[in-house]
């Protein structure tokens, strides 16, 4: 079983790895970003709130976020292991996802952090294209995440949990690398 947290800056590989992990696994990958572009694409009141924070790169609020995980975790499929991809985001969701486990009884085994300079990120999301992919939004999704997201770093090694894996290399030997490390 396997429960891992994907950290690093928008564009590091995180959704591209944690799903091709998740496969190996055969445990959910539980993106935010995903759970939250399917509720703006159904329009639900969650997309509707979220809609305007993503098209600017920004954060969605921490308690519509919150519920959202939590609804999530406690589905069966996440019973038995699980990726988190995109939370937690910030320091204040981190503590809540320590909370929620603990009550839940489960812990995870390692946040891994991909690192890639920004200058490759930009060129990346720049090529992709996805709606808040041009390149204000792009700005702006760095500066939060710089601001609030890496503090997380420091959470997690703090914990001793903490595994960082050079993201800046050719998918398939990023992959080869988290593999080992997961030991899969
Ligand atoms: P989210 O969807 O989480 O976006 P992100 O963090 O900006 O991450 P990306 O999807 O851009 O990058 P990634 O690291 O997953 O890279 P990927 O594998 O796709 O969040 C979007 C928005 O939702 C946020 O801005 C916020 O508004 C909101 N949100 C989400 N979670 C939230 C939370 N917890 N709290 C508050 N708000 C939240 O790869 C990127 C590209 O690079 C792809 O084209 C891929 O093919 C390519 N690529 C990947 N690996 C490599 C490689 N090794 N070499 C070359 N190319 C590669």
């Amino acid at each position: 079983m396997a429960r891992l947290i994907f950290l690093g800056p928008p564009g590091a590989g995180k959704g591209t790895q944690a799903q091709i992990l998740a496969g190996l696994l055969q445990v959910p990958h539980i993106s935010t970003g995903d759970l939250l572009r399917v509720a703006v694409s159904q329009e639900t009141v969650l997309g509707m709130k979220a809609q305007s924070y993503m098209d600017q790169g920004e954060l969605v609020p921490d308690l519509l976020i919150i519920e959202m995980i939590r609804e999530r975790l406690l589905q069966s499929d996440a019973n038995n292991g699980w990726i988190l991809d995109g939370f937690p985001r910030n320091v204040s969701q981190a503590v809540f996802l320590d909370k929620l486990l603990k009550e839940i009884d489960q812990t995870y085994d390692s946040a891994i952090n991909l690192e890639v300079p920004n200058e490759i990120l930009i060129v990346r999301l720049l090529a992709r294209g996805r709606k808040d992919d041009n390149e204000e939004v792009i700005r702006r999704r760095l500066e939060i995440y710089r601001g609030h997201t890496e503090p997380l770093i420091d959470f997690y090694r703090d914990r001793q949990q903490l595994i960082s894996v050079d993201g800046n290399r050719p998918m398939d030997e990023v992959t080869d690398e988290l593999k080992q490390l997961t030991q899969f």
